[in-house]
């Protein structure tokens, strides 16, 4: 009965890893998916985590029965003072419904899902380009998707005037996808003046801004100063949906752990809204898993533990940036044509290099490099020892 079923593309991101695993050259590097790599190329615990799994083993009274359907209320509410801030008003008038979810885009998947039931306007402006996955999200999850302008490839950076001209010109009411920090895949943030003319905007246009926040304390370094566009905007009273994601910045890929954050207008209205998103989590998953949100409530609730996380976050954060300045000086020592310094502005886990798909396909064929064909390469995937290797790829392609 299946016979007419045709085989579906990979996935332009994680396909990029299936392709890389089959390839047996020694030298093969992948740069596609965004997941942290050490100066060894492997993948990294965090220490903190560790201590934190050893406390939990540790702890003979942990159970693993069901979670609420919301998931572990501490979790949840150490999950709002991460991004809102700790002395957040939102907070403190308990008009925040947070509930944990799937990482990233179990969030954004919830929240879609809520808008769709529960909100008058079904468009959601999504920035050009964005995470590939993004549209999938909100389309499957029940919204009409349209893009803003962002990035500008002639300048390598953000396209201001056509991103006002476009939210100014979108429907009262439209939902607006942010990255909170770190674009991805551009790494192309616009400045705090910038956030706060995309606010006012926003504000005055009654736009509903939901933030997809990936890689708070990866990009600065700083999980305040990540979190800035998100207050900004909670600051000013207004409603919002925040989709948290700790694969990044705890480095808990597979533990699939995130929460969803809708900031409302009153405590009574948050306490109805996550009566409804019970209603969307049954039955799409039931309820969420226990061991992610039990390490991150851990280590969030532990002022040491926090402290040590803070630290091994900033050493991730700057190894990145180390690699940014490792990988333009190598393309400047090999005389590279072309303006490369957007290597060093971009932020984040990302650089958007500008190689187009043809450029990409030659440095996998003949550099066994892997990256996404929109030329995004994932810097937490490169070592002073690969950098090298990269640089006279980027060199070739550039010069063939
Ligand atoms: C990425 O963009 O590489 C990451 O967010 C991983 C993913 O799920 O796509």
């Amino acid at each position: 009965v299946f016979d007419h079923v045709v085989r579906a593309p990979e996935d332009p991101i994680l396909g990029v890893t299936v392709a890389y695993n089959k390839d047996p050259s020694p030298v093969k590097l992948n740069l596609g998916v965004g997941a942290y790599r050490t100066e060894e190329g492997k993948p990294l615990v965090l220490n903190v985590v560790r201590k934190a799994e050893q406390t939990l083993v540790n702890d003979s009274s942990r159970v693993k029965e069901y979670l609420p359907i919301v998931g572990l209320a501490d979790f949840n509410k150490l999950s709002a003072k991460l991004i809102l801030g700790a002395d957040s008003p939102a907070i403190q008038e308990n008009r925040v419904a947070t509930v944990q979810s799937l990482s990233g885009t179990g969030s954004l998947r919830v929240g879609a899902e809520f808008l769709a039931r529960h909100y008058h306007e079904r468009t959601i402006y999504i920035p050009q380009p964005t995470w590939g996955n993004h549209p999938k999200v909100f389309g499957l999850g029940g919204l009409s998707v349209k893009t803003y302008r962002y990035y500008d490839p002639a300048t390598r950076g953000l396209n201001f005037q056509g991103l006002l001209e476009d939210l100014g010109s979108a429907p009262s009411g439209s939902v607006v996808l942010l990255h909170a920090c770190a674009h991805n895949p551009t790494g192309v943030d616009p400045t705090p003046e910038q956030w706060e003319q995309i606010r006012q905007l926003i504000r005055s246009k009654a736009l509903l801004p939901f933030f997809d926040s990936a890689y708070q304390g990866f990009a600065s370094g700083s999980l305040d100063t990540d979190a800035l566009s998100v207050r900004m905007f909670v600051a000013d009273g207004g409603e919002c949906f925040v989709a948290q994601s700790y694969a990044k910045n705890m480095g808990l890929y597979g533990e699939r752990v995130g929460a969803l954050s809708i900031v409302c207008s009153s405590a009574d209205v948050a306490s109805r809204v996550e009566s409804q998103l019970k209603l969307v989590i049954r039955p799409m998953y039931s309820n969420p898993p226990i061991h992610g949100a039990s390490i991150v409530a851990t280590i969030l609730k532990d002022r040491t533990l926090f402290q040590e996380w803070t630290i091994e976050l900033k050493a991730m954060a700057d190894r990145i940036i180390s690699m940014r300045h490792q990988l333009f000086e190598a393309l400047r020592s090999r005389g590279t044509p072309g303006d490369w310094s957007h290597i060093i502005k971009q932020i984040g886990m990302f650089t958007f290099t500008g190689l187009n798909s043809e450029q990409v396909a030659f440095m996998t064929k003949e550099y066994h490099i892997y990256m996404t064909s929109d030329g995004r390469i994932s810097m937490a995937g490169l070592s002073s020892k690969t950098v090298p290797h990269l640089a006279d790829a980027i060199h070739a392609a550039a010069t063939q």
